[in-house]
């Protein structure tokens, strides 16, 4: 089975070609990064423009890296939900041309389940699992049965992790994005030289906006004193709470739920501390924990096509496909 995967539910604009779910014959990404940092984040209406620009140069390039062309493609799967509405629209008609054109079905994929589904390339996952699912829109740990069901078992209640990241680094000076800059800079700093706060949510939910707030006020307060700080120092602070409350509550409900595996998903999964604490603090619980090589961490098309094949070939929508009335979904519950 080959599934076209298109992607463009935020500044990336991606086009995969998979074979049965697994083998990546192409997965083009063309991301618009440099333009969005000149404004600190992404502005939707440029984000729009470019993907118009982009989608069909890229689609050429996917296919023909595969080496396949459209009639060799059985599904297109695409993002529909959630994201920048103008974005995704434009994968979304992009989709429906080609699905009208060739006559090929339509999976509509949702974004957060292509994230999870990334860790399915490269690793033998096994059913059921957490999946703790941080990007710089969504932070959620998700309940996936035997049969391919995801129930949310909470979220955030407030900014995302990444977003804590982008918006730390924003008011440090660093940059955007923000989280890999944090990441390297956190190992050059004492995380215990500055107190963060404890946030006080329910058990699966998740609150950053205090951690977030106690960085700005603390760099305003070191600032209208005149006084200078060390960064690594904060970026460690940050970083070692944002990475210990992630790993506690992901291994909570792994533990809660009697689940052995543990896979991470979104942006935020290529932070290097995340990565390397929950698999050791899982370990001692005997949880095993998947995560994505970086290049499948960040926003990618094949990621999208790998959760079509498992959404037409498994579970409750098993063989359930969009037509040309299919829209897309700003905001969506997984
Ligand atoms: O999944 P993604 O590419 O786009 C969304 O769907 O949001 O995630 C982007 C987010 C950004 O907020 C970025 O700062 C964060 O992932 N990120 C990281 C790291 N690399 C990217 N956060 C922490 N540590 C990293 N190494
Ligand atoms: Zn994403």
């Amino acid at each position: 089975m080959i599934i076209l995967g298109i992607e463009t539910s935020c500044d990336e604009t991606s086009v995969s070609v998979v074979k049965d779910g697994k083998e990546i014959l192409s997965n083009i990404i063309s991301s618009q990064i440099e333009i969005h940092k000149e404004y600190g984040g992404v502005v939707p209406e440029i984000a729009s423009r470019h993907h118009i620009k982009n989608i069909a140069a890229i689609m050429e390039e996917s296919l023909s890296e595969a080496k396949v062309t459209l009639d060799d493609i059985d599904y297109i799967a695409v993002t529909y939900a959630p994201g920048l509405i103008g974005a995704l629209l434009v994968g979304l008609s992009f989709a429906k041309g080609i699905s009208y054109a060739h006559d090929i079905p339509i999976i509509p994929v949702h974004h957060i389940k292509g994230h999870i589904y990334s860790n399915f390339v490269e690793n033998d996952v096994k059913l059921p699992l957490i999946a703790l699912v941080v990007s710089g829109g969504h932070t959620n740990i998700v309940h996936i049965d035997e049969n391919h069901k995801f129930t949310n078992l909470g979220g955030t209640l407030d900014d995302a992790v990444g977003e804590s990241y982008d918006k730390v680094s924003r008011v440090m000076g660093l940059g955007y994005p923000g989280g890999p800059v944090i990441d390297k800079l956190a190992y050059l700093g004492d995380k215990d030289s500055i107190k963060m706060p404890e946030p006080k949510v329910g058990e699966y939910d998740f609150s950053f906006s205090g951690i977030k707030t106690s960085v700005i006020n603390y760099v305003n307060k070191m600032k209208m004193k005149g006084e200078t700080f060390r960064e690594e120092d904060l970026a460690a602070a940050f970083q070692h709470k944002v990475v210990e409350i992630l790993c506690k509550k992901t291994i909570g409900a792994a533990v809660e739920k009697k689940v052995n595996n543990i896979v991470i998903a979104g942006g935020v999964a290529a932070n290097s501390l995340l990565r390397k604490e929950l698999k050791e603090k899982a370990k001692k619980s005997g949880i095993e924990v998947y995560y994505p090589s970086m290049g499948l961490c960040t926003d990618n098309a094949a990621m999208i096509a790998v959760a079509g094949y498992y959404k037409v070939t498994y579970g409750d929508e098993k063989n359930k496909f969009g037509d040309l009335r299919l829209n897309g979904i700003a905001t969506l519950p997984i």
